[in-house]
């Protein structure tokens, strides 16, 4: 009994390590660079860290046609208040370009 516990408990840890390993749909350049700019720190995919996760970004600004402006200006240049009282430090050291590719990648992830 113990040992049918023990397993399950591990296989479902084993399940955790590969879901945060390998985020569903992150294509492997916008996962790298997300993960240089330290972005898993506080985010996931699917679920809330200290920030969202990006599929809740995603699902909450489906349809936004000005989500990826706003969001990509949000990740330059921090902000609060949309998820709650949390901010989301600046990231001034990533191009323009960058941060909409990030912003696209994020709202992709739903
Ligand atoms: C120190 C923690 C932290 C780091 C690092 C961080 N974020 Fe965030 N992020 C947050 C928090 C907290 C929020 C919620 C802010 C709010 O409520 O408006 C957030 C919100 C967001 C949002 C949603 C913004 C909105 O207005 O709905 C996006 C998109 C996002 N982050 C992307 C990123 C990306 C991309 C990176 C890496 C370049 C990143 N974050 C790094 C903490 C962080």
């Amino acid at each position: 009994m113990f040992k049918t516990l023990s397993t399950a408990a591990l296989q479902s840890a084993i399940a955790v390590l590969c879901a945060v390993a390998t985020p569903a749909g992150a294509t492997p350049d916008m996962q790298a660079l997300a993960e240089k700019s330290g972005c898993f720190s506080c985010h996931s995919m699917q679920n809330k860290l200290v920030g969202p996760g990006f599929a809740e970004v995603a699902a909450k600004y489906k349809g936004d046609s000005e989500a990826p402006a706003k969001l990509a200006r949000k990740i330059r240049e921090g902000g609060k208040g949309s998820w709650g009282r949390i901010p989301m430090p600046p990231h001034s050291n990533l191009k323009e370009a960058e941060a909409q590719q990030l912003a696209n990648w994020v709202l992709g992830a739903g």
